[in-house]
């Protein structure tokens, strides 16, 4: 347990907020919010209300802040609501046919098939690899901890780095900004939806659709000799890894196992959906955290009391409970993903509303976990809302990973490479905001701060 003292006497941080758009919106205003920022989108009635129905685009949209009919969705029904066509335009060029887009039979199969690598055994070989990464990249920051710095190349940097050591045992120093660069031009240029994104049905394809699928065969294709390349290494080149377990893994109940291009599709997959995610709720951390020197100081006392060492560091991580709460907290505050969009497929009843085929659900973490019945003082930075016996927020009102059987496969690989970054960065350094600049949180794709504040670091 953190000690008491500190607990004490933590900072209690107002949360920066979005910008919101004001009044009634014409379909071109709505569009454009969405393409700059979709929080801007949520007025405070969204954070007061259960449920909100309304048009959208020509099709009905029921957006619900109801636990139970959250769980109606996700975990009852699932099997009644499928991903957008605007949701299967945007990322199927990049994740092709893997977990995150499969559907039905496919998706059962998927599922089952990749459980193997995400094992508490299979997070052991994160935590290690996090921790050998982090040994670098903190020797790299204490050398050059003078002035201001802008930590978000680092902490992207780490994602990349553990991302392809642990899936593929490689360095990834040299593939890594290529691989940036891939999935950071496509996310930039056609990551936001288009008007025919929305408009069009799913059968008839966009303009922006050929540009994406050509950008997208570049980023498969890399990704492709990425496995291949880790193939030919065999069991002797490597140690166990992420491809291992991967490609050792058999369907329990077919025995079938994945094809050289499933594998590509999963790997592309997890790279896209765990990569800047990951990165941001380290980064949202540091920003509070760097504003916030007493809590700042505690979590470094818990980490200088615990072995972080790449041999102990799967041990230690879940001796972190401060650390953790505060990964916890700014996952609450800043959800990197945070709209959960589905279509319905049937008829359906979601929190006392009726649903029709092809009417839009949607949740979204960011008012969820900011809503006023659920929380108190929802727009402070209180990481002691998490700590070991403080009360555990109600069911389906926390929830930065989804729920249900499509919850997030990826969620402890996450928390496991997040804890350890912040805990072993602020045992050997203290962080502090350069100048107060005004934060924005936006979302298009991912929760990112605007602008990324410089840090000043300074060695403990
Ligand atoms: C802080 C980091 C992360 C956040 C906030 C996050 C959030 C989410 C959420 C909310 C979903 C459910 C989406 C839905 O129901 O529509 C999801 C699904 C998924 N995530 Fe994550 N994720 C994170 C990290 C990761 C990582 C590290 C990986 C892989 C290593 C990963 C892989 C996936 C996959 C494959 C799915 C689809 C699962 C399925 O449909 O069965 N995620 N994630």
């Amino acid at each position: 347990m953190p000690d008491a003292e500190a607990l004490d006497t933590f900072e209690r941080l107002e949360a920066p907020a979005p910008t919101l758009v004001e009044g009634p919106q014409t379909r071109p205003e709505m569009l454009l919010a969405m393409r700059r920022n979709v929080l801007s989108l949520y007025g405070p009635d969204a954070f007061r209300e259960t449920t909100m129905v309304g048009p959208f685009f020509g099709q009905r949209s029921v957006f619900t802040n109801d636990p139970a009919g959250i769980k109606r969705v996700l975990v009852d029904n699932p099997g009644n609501y499928t991903r957008t066509p605007a949701t299967f335009r945007i990322l199927r060029p990049m994740l092709g046919e893997g977990l995150f887009l499969s559907e039905g039979e496919q998706w059962k199969f998927q599922r089952r098939t990749l459980a193997p690598a995400f094992t508490p055994r299979a997070m052991r070989i994160v935590a290690r690899t996090t921790a050998e990464v982090l040994d670098q990249e903190v020797r790299r920051l204490k050398a050059e901890a003078v002035g201001a710095h802008d930590l978000m190349p680092m902490i992207q940097r780490l994602a990349i780095e553990v991302a392809g050591r642990a899936m593929f045992s490689t360095a990834m120093d040299r593939r890594g900004p290529q691989l940036r660069k891939l999935f950071e031009t496509y996310g930039r240029d056609y990551g936001a939806p288009y008007p025919s994104d929305i408009l069009l049905p799913a059968s008839v394809p966009g303009p922006a659709e050929l540009i994406r699928r050509r950008q997208g065969r570049r980023w498969l294709d890399f990704i492709k000799a990425m496995v291949e390349t880790r193939k030919r290494m065999g069991r002797e080149g490597a140690r166990r890894d992420l491809f291992d377990l991967m490609a050792d893994a058999r369907d329990p109940e077919s025995g079938r196992g994945f094809e050289l291009d499933e594998l590509r599709d999963q790997f592309a997959t997890f790279i896209i959906a765990g990569h800047e995610t990951t990165a941001l709720t380290v980064l949202w951390a540091f920003i509070m955290l760097a504003r916030a020197p007493r809590l700042q100081d505690a979590v470094a006392r818990e980490a200088a009391a615990r072995d972080l060492s790449p041999e102990r560091a799967a041990d230690a991580v879940g001796d972190l409970p401060l650390t953790r709460a505060v990964v916890d907290e700014s996952l609450r505050l800043f959800p990197p993903a945070f709209l959960i969009v589905r279509e319905a497929k049937a008829e359906d009843e979601v929190a006392g509303e009726k649903v029709s085929p092809g009417d839009i659900v949607s949740i979204a973490p960011w008012v969820l976990h900011r809503h006023q019945a659920y929380w108190s003082h929802p727009t402070v930075f209180d990481p002691s809302r998490f700590l070991p016996g403080a009360t555990a927020p109600a069911k389906y009102t926390y929830m930065p990973f989804g729920a249900g059987p499509r919850v997030c496969i990826g969620a402890q690989f996450a928390l496991t490479e997040a804890t350890l970054a912040i805990a072993r960065t602020l045992r050997e350094v203290r962080l502090r905001v350069v100048d107060d600049v005004e934060i924005e949180p936006v979302a298009v794709v991912t929760t990112y701060p605007s602008p990324i504040p410089q840090f000043e670091v300074r060695r403990r």
